[in-house]
């Protein structure tokens, strides 16, 4: 059994492999929190309930009395406002007589095997019955709201995720301010807290600060996940590594606004909140209405940051990921952006084929500029039909020239936007994303569509299910490729407006759930100028996202390191580029860490890097499984070495492994001892580049010696192990 209720302490204790979780419920119904770390036998740790008792200026609930308890200071299992813990609360509702007061007090639980989904909103599964989940009840007697917190626990795959639904009890309609999707407090603040912050072309990049006194944390207003911070942080206990300490894992599976928060108290201890951001947030929930927060995934392990990827990395790929190219083998593909812009046409995309054909390449995928009159990045957004100038005869001659290569063919989209210059916007002005009396401000020449309406995306549905529906499309890329500004629509009543952000996430998700359903063997690419909307949520419609616009590989390097704190290579796209820093062969190494493709010019190439794409895809071809199944080690990180990056992938079984080393700001690369990890110690592996045969214990302990390597920028090397028996 995962989860236990221990009746006798009215203690909740939730396993996973990595983890325990114990949660109490005490005096006056108060939910508390006494254990959240590595794994242990009790069902109850005493003296955790009070923590910090007695401290001057703290306050007491009447019936308990001044002695002892404090909500103050006592480890609140899921913090509300206003009810003497002055921590960063989670939930906070505004009552039909305007205070917003919040209290709420277990009444009962519920544990089951297996998992429910969120109504409308992605979220992971449990496969033949591996999770369990606690429905933990509680009620605020006076505003009425009900309030569920959901734990479900993978305990095979060490993951523990946690949502909560408001629902109104009462007879008068309330506010809902703030609802967070999980809270937890630590008993220390001896944490170091990483985010990954960025800006277009630049995603991602790993930050690691250390813990002070107060409220710290990242968070989106943007509209989306965003390129500058994603919905992922991680508190890491100070001196810990890529290979040793604890460290707690939180990732949102959520596309909007968000708020990851820890606030640090008087006594040094550490509240997190993971879930929607409250600015710009609100919802009015009337009698008998329910409201759910999106899924946090959680990930305990004391076995450093490295460990904890894995586990995200694995949950991803099982438990989140789904549809047909979950597992089925994904084509490999080129993209015509880099290589065309908005310049194409039926004959050169044909040609394109061609060429990529001559390689080995399985999809050409047509990116943007086929539709309306769009010939630059200034119009027709909204438009989704075919430019017939530029593809006459519509995409169906082009389609089948494209299969007679053997090719399959795939399309871009970015369905939540509106050009002012379209058809669409010229017919409808107010479909666009605005308030009242300001004109919205402007991003790449368009609006956002206003999504949050049925008749907005109905519209959408409509156009978009005429082309994929009559023609034989194998893929399409999802972009968005600007933020939410001037947040409002035009349908809702102005005490709704806070609604908005939400409710657009929500209609996105609803167009794109019609889009998988309706079209299951298309395979979706999601991307929001690069990773701009690279999260969970995604995950749940797309298996993979365009990690960044930035395909050079040196800055990939910083890109996709930072990516895989907590996604996996199977989700990562990356492709070759016609980018120059760096040689073909390193440009093919770093992608090789990726979904793996082409954005270039195929008919460009000289007959010197022909012959390295074909090699370049046996390799993809050879290492697939290896790179989408196997374990990831970061055992040089480009953010703490100046001068080189290398990381190695071990298959599930271990009897593969491949090791890449790039090097950049190059000093005269000498020997480079690279210390493996994730091999068996007892088994020997042989070097494919050097025929060498060393057991698993001398790779990892005595390491591997990289050599080989000129003083050049940007050079890459990568050595493939197998066992032997
Ligand atoms: C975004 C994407 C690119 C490309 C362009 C097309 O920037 O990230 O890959 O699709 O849009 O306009």
């Amino acid at each position: 059994m995962a989860i236990i209720y221990d009746s006798t302490h009215r203690t909740f204790k939730l396993d996973t492999k990595n983890s325990s979780y114990i949660i109490k419920i005490y005096d006056e119904n108060y939910i508390l929190n006494l254990y959240y770390g590595a794994p242990i036998p009790d069902t109850y740790l005493a003296k955790r309930e009070k923590r910090y008792p007695n401290a001057s200026f703290s306050l007491a609930n009447p019936v308990i009395g001044e002695h002892g308890f404090t909500p103050d200071t006592a480890p609140i299992e899921y913090g509300c406002n206003g009810a003497a813990d002055f921590r960063i609360s989670a939930l906070a509702i505004r009552n039909a007589s305007g205070d917003s007061v919040t209290d709420i007090r277990y009444t009962g639980h519920k544990i089951y095997t297996g998992k429910e989904e969120i109504p409308n909103q992605p979220s992971s599964y449990a496969v033949d019955g591996d999770a369990e989940t606690l429905e933990l009840y509680a009620i605020d007697a006076v505003t009425g709201a009900k309030v569920t917190l959901y734990y479900t626990v993978f305990a095979d795959a060490g993951v523990m995720t946690r949502r909560v639904r408001v629902e109104n009890a009462s007879d008068k309609t309330f506010d809902i301010e703030r609802v967070f999707s999980m809270c937890v407090d630590l008993p220390t603040m001896d944490y170091e807290l990483v985010s990954l912050y960025g800006r277009h072309a630049k995603e991602r990049h790993i930050e690691r600060r250390p813990l002070a006194h107060g409220v710290q944390g990242v968070e989106s207003k943007r509209g989306v996940s965003s390129h500058a911070q994603n919905p992922f942080i991680a508190l890491a206990e100070c001196g810990s590594t890529e290979e040793h300490g604890s460290v707690y894992g939180f990732n949102l599976v959520y596309s909007g606004n968000f708020s990851a928060l820890v606030e640090c108290d008087f006594n040094g201890t550490s509240r997190v909140l993971l879930g929607i951001n409250p600015t710009d947030f609100g919802w009015k929930l009337a009698p008998g209405e329910a409201f759910d927060t999106p899924e946090a995934v959680m990930v305990y392990t004391d076995g450093g940051m490295g460990e904890m990827s894995r586990v995200f990395h694995r949950f991803y790929n099982t438990h989140l990921i789904r549809g047909k190219w979950q597992y089925a083998k994904r084509p490999l593909l080129i993209n015509s952006w880099e290589a065309a812009y908005f310049d194409f046409d039926t004959d050169k995309l044909v040609a394109f084929a061609k060429a990529a054909k001559e390689m080995g390449i399985e999809m050409l995928v047509m990116d943007d500029g086929w539709f309306g009159k769009r010939n630059d990045d200034t119009n027709s957004l909204g438009d989704w039909f075919v430019n017939t100038d530029k593809l006459p005869g519509g995409l169906a001659p082009l389609i089948e020239q494209v299969n007679a290569e053997g090719l399959k063919f795939g399309i871009w989209y970015e369905p939540e936007m509106i050009s002012p210059d379209s058809e669409l916007f010229r017919a409808h002005p107010d479909w666009c994303v605005h308030v009242a009396g300001r004109e919205p401000m402007i991003g790449r020449h368009q609006y956002v569509l206003d999504v949050s309406r049925k008749d907005v995306r109905e519209n959408i549905w409509q156009q978009m299910y005429d082309v994929l529906s009559k023609h034989k499309i194998d893929y399409v890329k999802w972009d968005f490729n600007r933020n939410i500004s001037d947040a409002g629509s035009a349908i809702l009543p102005p005490e709704r407006q806070k609604e908005f952000f939400h409710r657009f996430i929500l209609g996105t998700y609803d167009l794109m759930n019609r889009l998988v359903t309706t079209f299951p063997d298309i395979l979706f690419e999601n991307c929001s100028g690069g990773g701009g909307r690279f999260d969970p949520a995604m995950l749940c419609y797309s298996p993979q996202i365009w990690t960044s616009d930035n395909t050079d590989p040196i800055d990939r390097l910083y890109i996709q390191f930072g990516t895989s704190l907590a996604y996996p290579a199977s989700c990562m796209s990356a492709h070759v580029s016609a980018c120059r820093r760096t040689g073909f062969e390193t440009r093919g190494s770093v992608a090789m860490w990726g979904t793996f493709g082409y954005e270039l010019d195929p008919r460009k190439l000289t007959a010197e890097e022909v012959a390295i794409v074909k090699e370049q895809i046996k390799e993809y071809h050879d290492t697939y499984d290896l790179v989408r199944r196997g374990d990831l080690y970061r055992l040089v990180s480009p953010f703490e070495n100046k001068h080189r990056a290398i990381w190695e992938i071990v298959s599930p079984e271990k009897d593969r492994a491949m090791v890449t080393m790039v090097t950049f700001h190059c000093e005269v690369c000498g020997i480079v001892i690279a210390k493996l990890r994730g091999l068996d110690p007892q088994r020997y592996y042989k070097n494919e580049m050097t025929g060498e045969i060393l057991s698993g214990a001398a790779l990892m302990n005595a390491g591997l010696v990289l050599s080989g390597l000129s003083a050049d920028d940007g050079e890459s090397l990568t050595v493939y192990f197998t066992a032997v028996e």
